[in-house]
């Protein structure tokens, strides 16, 4: 396995020229999914494909296709979480939002191209591929972030706005706008690489408490974080009356909560019959993240 650097950088280089090897995309259409692409992030879901693909057995070369499409997924899903009529939000990946550059209508059809894109991306390297190993992985990936998944959960989000916090309610939100995207990763790289059900049980159960973590910790980072170092504008939650975590349980009370899922992810990876050193670290340097 190599570091997380290592796949980031891979994920990096390869999104871009993945998107051409579609075919001609409108100029502006292409430079708006461009813009959101290139803008950075962590890339945190691809590295996760990729890291876990290798501890597998798999090739993080072959890989790769799958690991862009779910960073593209990604993407496309912050376009249009920040939109007017979603979350309302200027600054991401510390620049302007798509929409307030490339208006609301091309930034509709960015996110919809990169979902699209991503889809297509997956479905044609599987097709080159003499096993179903590949159409296994579109399968989690398609299903996690989908009306079951990740959209589920982002809809649950903006119908949750101004009610009373319900712990069932806010789990749900977090363990679908968040966790499954997460779990995708996890899964597709283990499917991809040939894994047995027993494993893939095993990361779903890392993925799931890491999940949490993670959407605690950005809950957490919309109170106490900075614009600088988040890359987008904190206090939004409270403005708009989101049912965050922290509704729920108070800034201590989430600490403690994440503290905990992030232990609990770990314990997940006991069973694994290899070395989850990788995941085991990137857990806990979820507790604590700055960004
Ligand atoms: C932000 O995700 C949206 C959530 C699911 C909390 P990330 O914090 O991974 O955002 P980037 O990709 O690093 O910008
Ligand atoms: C967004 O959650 C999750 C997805 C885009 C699926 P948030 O709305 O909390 O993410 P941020 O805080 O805007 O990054
Ligand atoms: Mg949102
Ligand atoms: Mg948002
Ligand atoms: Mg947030």
């Amino acid at each position: 396995m190599r570091t997380y650097d290592a796949y980031r950088k891979m994920t990096e280089e390869a999104l871009l020229p993945m998107l051409a090897s579609l075919g001609h995309i409108p100029s502006r259409l292409q430079e708006a999914m461009a813009y959101s692409l290139q803008a950075g992030g962590k890339r945190i879901r691809p590295v996760l494909l990729l890291a876990a693909n290798e501890m597998a057995g798999g090739s993080a070369e072959d890989a790769l296709p799958y690991a862009c499409a779910l960073e593209m997924i990604h993407t496309y899903s912050l376009i249009h979480d920040d939109l007017p009529a979603m979350d309302n939000d200027d600054l991401r990946r510390g620049r302007p939002t798509n929409h307030k550059v490339y208006g609301e209508d091309i930034a509709i059809l960015a996110g919809d191209g990169l979902l699209n894109a991503a889809a297509e991306l997956m479905a044609s390297a599987a097709v080159k591929t003499d096993n179903l190993r590949g159409l296994h992985a579109l399968e989690i990936i398609m299903r996690h972030a989908g009306v079951t998944g990740m959209i589920a959960g982002q809809a649950a989000d903006v119908t949750s706005e101004g009610l009373e916090p319900d712990a069932e309610r806010v789990r749900y939100i977090h363990e679908h706008k968040t966790a499954d995207l997460l779990e995708a990763a996890l899964e597709a790289g283990l499917a991809l690489a040939g894994a047995q059900e027993a494993e893939i049980a095993a990361v779903r159960e890392y993925a799931l408490h890491l999940g949490l973590a993670f959407q605690m910790t950005d809950d957490l980072l919309d109170v106490k974080g900075t614009a600088e170092t988040l890359g987008k504008h904190p206090g939004k939650d409270l403005e708009q009356d989101k049912m965050t975590w922290i509704a729920l349980r108070g800034v201590e009370g989430t600490e403690e909560d994440a503290r905990r899922e992030a232990e609990k992810a770990q314990e997940a990876l006991e069973t694994l019959p290899w070395d989850a050193g990788f995941f085991a670290a990137f857990a806990r340097s979820l507790v604590g993240r700055t960004k």
